[in-house]
């Protein structure tokens, strides 16, 4: 039988050992020594109840109060032990020996660089950058172009119509007459931009980027066209890249010329890219039709200009290697990390 006070001495340091168990912090483990160990503490107070016991119960109790508050103090040494590390490892959860978690970088599209690229070898040639509206009035895609009402280009095949008279512009040749009607000559401009078509193979898409220019100014002739054009070509791939030019037809352009460079591929002998014919189509364009200064105000007499446009996708595979245009807008990473 033990007595009462025994009996709270044990209770006492069981609820010492878990709570000293629990503590969390280095706080909370000081409040608990405090609670059973301090000098006004339970077990404090335990001792100075020994005096009411009778003079035999005594020494059992006081040897069983004594070997709790070992007991006791022992717990409240291994937990400060626990807590010790506990702190340890929160003070030092940054290690810097550990290697970075390294970022992740992106880059531009390859259709934007080059963009990028074609539109600064134009601004080194004294071109300034306009860009204007993808849904555009038929005034300004075909009419103001000199495209006869009923050319085929205007056709639901080849247009995508939003409306009878707005549709998604065909070439960034609509910018032509919006930049001349702003501004009186001199011209010279290059309009990067979206341009949508119905047509759709490995080397077309319905929505592709053209690149526009146009140079009104007095005395401009067809040599400053093709200087311009020799300019780009061997400045794009490389310096000694050969062009041609090839009477062509546009409505808006007179006379017009399909301009070819020797292939990139076999450098004009012949090849598949080529189709055995040894050049490669990249642009068209032209001296401006006069009929075109008719819808803007500018004088014939006055100036002269030429135009051109190309296709940013089309210098991008030429440039790149790549056989379908389709890559340029999948956007498969393992793909467009290449480059
Ligand atoms: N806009 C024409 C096309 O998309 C290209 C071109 C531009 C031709 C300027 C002549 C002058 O095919």
């Amino acid at each position: 039988m033990c007595s009462p006070l025994i009996k709270k001495i044990k209770e006492t340091e069981i609820k010492a050992a878990e709570s000293f168990k629990s503590a969390s912090s280095p706080e909370e483990l000081e409040a608990t020594r405090i609670t059973f160990l301090g000098s006004k503490g339970l077990f404090a107070e335990l001792m100075k109840n020994l005096g009411s016991l009778r003079k035999e119960e005594r020494p059992a109790a006081g040897s069983a109060a004594n070997a709790a508050r070992q007991i006791t103090a022992e717990a409240h040494q291994l937990a400060k032990e626990r807590l010790a590390k506990f702190v340890t490892n929160r003070n030092n959860w940054l290690d810097v020996t550990l290697p970075g978690r390294q970022l992740r970088r992106g880059h531009s599209h390859i259709i934007s660089r080059t963009a990028t690229e074609i539109c600064s070898i134009f601004g080194n040639l004294g071109f300034s950058i306009v860009v204007g509206p993808e849904v555009e009035t038929n005034y300004y895609n075909f009419e103001a172009l000199n495209f006869p009402p009923d050319h085929p280009a205007r056709d639901m095949q080849d247009t995508l119509f939003v409306s009878t008279d707005l549709l998604l512009r065909t070439h960034t040749s609509s910018m032509q007459v919006r930049t001349m009607e702003k501004n009186p000559p001199p011209v010279w401009v290059v309009v990067p931009g979206k341009t949508y078509r119905r047509d759709s193979d490995i080397s077309h898409s319905p929505m592709f980027h053209q690149v526009e220019g146009l140079a009104v100014d007095k005395g401009l002739t067809f040599s400053d066209l093709k200087g311009v054009l020799t300019a780009f070509v061997t400045t794009i791939f490389t310096p000694d890249t050969k062009i041609r030019l090839r009477p062509s037809f546009f409505p808006f352009t007179e006379p017009s010329a399909e301009v070819d460079i020797a292939c990139v591929l076999c450098g004009g002998h012949g090849c598949r890219l080529c189709k055995g014919t040894g050049w490669l189509e990249i642009l068209g364009s032209g001296m401006v039709d006069p009929a075109v200064y008719g819808f803007v105000n500018y004088d014939p007499d006055q100036v002269s200009g030429f135009a051109f446009g190309l296709g940013i996708e089309r210098i991008a595979m030429l440039k790149y290697g790549l056989d379908n245009i389709r890559m340029l807008f999948e956007s498969d990473l393992r793909f467009l990390t290449q480059f």
